[in-house]
């Protein structure tokens, strides 16, 4: 596209402050710092070259406010819709949950890679008309790490989310801060989408041929966007920053790059930080995956450098000629992640990743096991105990594949002969399993499942009982069917 590169400074998302203080709901005498996020309609300039685009954001802002908590410090949220009556994309009713009977506009919050009780894990049925809200209590018992919060409403969460609704929610902990790694003004989050504009500045939703059935298999941008801008700039300081890669685009990933010859330093995964940093020249995002790097500026004062996508800057860092002393560092090792080991499991799940496609081959819907949202669960794992789930990808693209409530690891990938499962449902391994890359070998919410490949997780489900969700965080997928209940049952 011809907008003029790097002419906005990258928005860094404010960190939300308390409204006040609740009474903890199942222990009244204990008082709890409470927030309240409203989504609301508003207009934000994604470029200088572009006129206000109407989105919908937490806060009227897209991304929304960052929210910030410590290990075992638990809050509430008071999740408030206050978006307008009508919808501004394109509703497929035909997807279950979207049906014409069903309001328009309807909203409910999940926070991605957050360990919480059932009721507040933001179920996709669970969502609300405007004028309505829900207050949930996050225990935030869970390692420091990258979480981010997003819509989940049933049906229309890819089109609640690409119209702004998401924003990042930080875990921080005692061990993380002891490690002195850049923080403070040095830490910083960087959501990373992509968008389609017209040339009026609206957000364009691409759409099926039939307008009936709306739907589309993907949604890739033209536009990609940090924080909220398309192509900014950030002025640094020669010296060490933390940054913290959250993927919210709707099916895009990003294959990330830095210029100068400069690799990055992956200190964290989704759920937080790996064993010891790895060093990547190259690194690639799914949907919903996060990454934490520190990129180091301090030989480049009085220079720029970019972030780049395939070989587009998106980014352009300004390095300052001079900066204050950098004490932080990147220590040798940073956490112990002891693996899991898989023959203590008591369960292997084996699952299908399916396209369901018409006689013409066009798609109809996606599927996980080859089964629809509203059929009955077949995942049931109990309280405490390892399991191992293997995803059999039948389809010809890779899918990053997410749990609620639990954290896994990566087993490994191997490669299977897809005619002999096709013929006779038979699971016949064509090479060695692959072990995840150094990168891959933290803990993880979401997954790339990968072609022709069985993708192997395993995990202990600690939690609270109740209903829970997995699915494919392709959004367009997860809103036609890629999208499973299961249940989490207490083990006595
Ligand atoms: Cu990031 Cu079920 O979602
Ligand atoms: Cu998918």
């Amino acid at each position: 596209t011809g907008l003029a590169r790097f002419v906005d400074p990258l928005p860094i998302p404010p960190v939300m402050r308390a409204a006040g203080q609740r009474a903890h709901p199942h222990d009244p005498g204990r008082q709890l710092p409470y927030y309240r996020l409203q989504m609301r309609a508003f207009k934000a300039k994604l470029h200088r070259d572009v006129p206000a685009t109407p989105l919908w954001g937490y806060e009227g802002q897209f991304p929304g406010p960052t929210l910030e908590t410590r290990r075992d410090e638990p809050l509430l949220v008071e999740w408030a819709n206050a978006l307008p009556a009508q919808h501004f994309l394109p509703i497929d009713h035909n997807l279950h949950g979207a049906e014409k009977n069903q309001p328009d506009v309807r909203a409910v919050t999940h926070v991605h890679g957050a360990r919480v009780p059932a009721d507040a894990d933001g179920y996709p049925e669970r969502w609300y008309t405007p004028g309505h809200s829900a207050t949930y209590l996050y225990p935030n018992g869970q390692d420091a790490a990258t979480l981010w919060y997003h819509d989940h409403a049933m049906g229309i969460t890819r089109l609640n989310v690409y119209a702004g609704l998401a924003g990042t929610f930080i875990v921080r902990d005692a061990q993380e801060q002891a490690l002195n790694l850049p923080s403070g003004d040095y830490d910083i989050p960087l959501m990373l989408c992509d968008r389609l504009l017209a040339q009026d500045g609206q957000l364009y939703y691409p759409v099926s041929d039939d307008p009936d059935a709306p739907w589309v298999m993907q949604c890739n941008g033209n536009l990609p966007l940090c924080n909220g801008k398309i192509f900014p700039y950030l002025e640094v300081e020669p010296r060490k920053y933390r940054f913290r890669l959250i993927n919210i685009a709707n099916t895009s990933f990003f294959d990330l790059t830095l210029s100068q010859q400069q690799p990055f330093q992956q200190i964290a995964s989704d759920q937080g930080l790996l064993a010891k940093p790895v060093e990547r020249a190259r690194i690639e995002l799914y949907p919903a995956e996060r990454a934490d790097v520190v990129i180091d500026f301090s030989a480049l004062a009085g220079k720029t450098m970019q972030l780049r996508h395939q070989s587009q800057g998106i980014l352009e860092f300004r390095v300052r000629g001079s900066g204050k002393r950098d004490s932080s560092v990147v220590p040798a090792s940073l956490r112990e992640v002891p693996r899991l080991d898989p023959a203590g499991a008591v369960k292997h799940r084996v699952m299908t990743l399916n396209e369901v496609d018409d006689a013409n081959g066009n798609a109809l819907s996606m599927q996980l096991d080859g089964k629809r949202w509203s059929d009955p669960v077949s995942e049931n794992p109990r309280q405490h105990t390892l399991e191992t789930w293997s995803f059999v990808n039948l389809t010809g693209d890779a899918h990053p594949i997410h749990l609620h409530l639990v954290r896994f690891q990566i087993l490994d990938r191997r490669p299977f002969d897809l005619f002999a499962w096709n013929a006779r449902r038979e699971l016949t391994f064509t090479g060695p399993a692959v072990a995840p890359e150094p990168h891959e070998l933290g803990w993880k919410d979401t997954v790339r499942a990968d072609p022709g490949m069985v993708t192997r997780i395993a995990m202990r489900f600690d939690g609270e009982p109740g209903r829970y969700v997995w699915h494919c965080h392709f959004l367009e997928h997860e809103d036609n069917d890629m999208m499973r209940p299961y249940d989490l049952l207490t083990n006595s």
